[in-house]
């Protein structure tokens, strides 16, 4: 008896099952799904990938004229947002006033962004040192980098350089002069090295991807 109930228990909660699970497959509707409690769910509003009955092309999403330039994101000034001037030549110095508060975030900002690879104190001995990494980050007490415009500083920052990767996303633009303010700092406390044998302006692209990396080995 007790397994004949137990088989029909099962049998009904299968059959149950079967029809909850397959009743509503197949079958399309253009009406928007039951939603008992709407509270503020669905409005009469745009969001993206929704169509439009307004628009001729029928996208809710539209391109922007253009030209146009989302609000603070006009960048007028090339040698601010680039370090090179209109002539393509970098930067000899930051262009705007170094001050405490500054010098302040920019060695905040190196400890942050820097010091993994070149170290604390940018003699390129950092934590990812102690790990072997294989290309050594350069020692930024070397000579060449003394002799580099301040401009080129930030933009091996922006853009990266052979083997170092571009912290563009990361470290917004004052920063990043920030971080050459700092790196300045650090190059007066200490005293120049000889330096390698990389050459200091940036290769050309199809130079970049011959550049063994070997090259750079010697750069501690
Ligand atoms: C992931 C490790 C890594 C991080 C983080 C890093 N660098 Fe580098 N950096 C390198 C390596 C590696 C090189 C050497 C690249 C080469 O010569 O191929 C280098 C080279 C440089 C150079 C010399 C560029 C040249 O033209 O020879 C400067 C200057 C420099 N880094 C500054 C910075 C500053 C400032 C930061 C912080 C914003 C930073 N780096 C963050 C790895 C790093």
């Amino acid at each position: 008896m007790k397994t004949q109930a137990t088989t029909r228990h099962m049998l009904l909660s299968l059959t149950v099952a079967v029809i909850v699970l397959t009743g509503c497959r197949g079958g399309t509707s253009d009406d928007p799904p039951v939603h008992l409690n709407r509270n503020m769910d669905t409005q009469e509003k745009y969001t993206a990938q929704r169509a439009s009955g307004f628009f001729a092309d029928g996208k809710a999403m539209r391109t922007p004229p253009e030209g146009t330039v989302a609000r603070g994101q006009l960048r007028e000034d090339p040698i601010y947002f680039t370090g090179k001037d209109a002539g393509g030549v970098y930067v000899p110095a930051i262009p705007f006033e170094v001050d405490e508060a500054a010098l302040k975030r920019g060695a905040e900002r190196f400890g942050i962004y820097c010091s993994p690879c070149h170290g604390f104190t940018g003699d390129g001995k950092g934590k990812i040192m102690e790990y072997k990494y294989p290309i050594p980050p350069t020692n930024l007490y070397e000579q060449r980098i003394y002799d580099m415009a301040d401009g080129n500083i930030f933009e091996v920052i922006s853009n990266g350089v052979r083997n170092m990767p571009s912290y563009r996303e990361q470290i917004p633009v004052r920063d990043r002069w920030c971080i050459v303010a700092h790196v300045r700092t650090l190059q007066t406390k200490g005293t120049p090295v000889p330096s390698t044998t990389v050459a200091a302006p940036a290769p050309t692209a199809d130079a970049a991807q011959s550049t063994p990396t070997n090259s750079t080995e010697t750069a501690q």
